[in-house]
């Protein structure tokens, strides 16, 4: 079922991304992310062939301060991936990126998806509670370590880019 726009409390709206909001996105992220060079995981493809399964959230003078990012799985069955998620420093704990991550989990659900998987760096600690608040639990197994206090795969994406893999499972939508 296709979801126009919508309000949220504070008088933030939730659309899906269009491909010009990449420019509008991928000067921020850095900022966003406490100065990190995080741009370049963002390129503009996100907003050209993920829009379906992704958001974006707007302020009441329409700039951007929110989005996520996410596809359904190609090669693995009923799971779904989300790669970024992030909220504007000036918008956080008020709830943005948990309803940001809710219509994502909604888009999936109803695509019969039933678990979600994303991966942080172990050192991102409002990354790292913001996921177990959310109902996700780091994957502890073989090659997990501990690191910064949180189960991690050490060299995950490459050397030295540690990861923790978090999972979470989801209900079949009711109804
Ligand atoms: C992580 C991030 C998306 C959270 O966005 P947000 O809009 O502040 O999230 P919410 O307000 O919906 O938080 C939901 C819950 O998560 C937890 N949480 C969120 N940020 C937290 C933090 N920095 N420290 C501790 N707990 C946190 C809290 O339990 C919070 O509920 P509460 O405020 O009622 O206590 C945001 O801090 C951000 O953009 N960080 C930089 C980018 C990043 O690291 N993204 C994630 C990795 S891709």
């Amino acid at each position: 079922m296709a979801r126009g726009p919508m309000t949220e409390p504070g008088e933030i709206r939730l659309r899906r991304p269009v491909e010009a909001d990449h420019a509008r996105l991928v000067g921020q992220v850095d900022e966003w992310w406490s100065g990190r060079k995080v741009h370049p995981l963002l390129p503009r493809l996100w907003f050209q062939h993920f829009t379906g399964t992704s958001w974006v959230a707007e302020d009441e003078s329409d700039r951007l301060v929110g989005f996520i990012v996410g596809f359904v799985s190609p090669d693995r069955p009923g799971e779904a991936y989300v790669h970024m998620v992030g909220t504007s420093p000036g918008h956080r704990r008020r709830g943005l990126g948990r309803t940001l991550y809710e219509r994502f989990l909604a888009d999936v659900a109803e695509r019969g998806i039933r678990r979600v998987t994303s991966v942080t760096w172990p050192g991102n600690r409002g990354s790292i509670a913001f996921h177990r608040a959310l109902g996700f639990d780091a994957e502890v197994g073989p090659g997990t370590q501990n690191l910064y206090g949180t189960p991690a795969y050490p060299d995950y994406d490459a050397d030295g880019d540690d990861r923790v893999v978090f999972s979470r499972e989801l209900r079949p939508p009711a109804g």
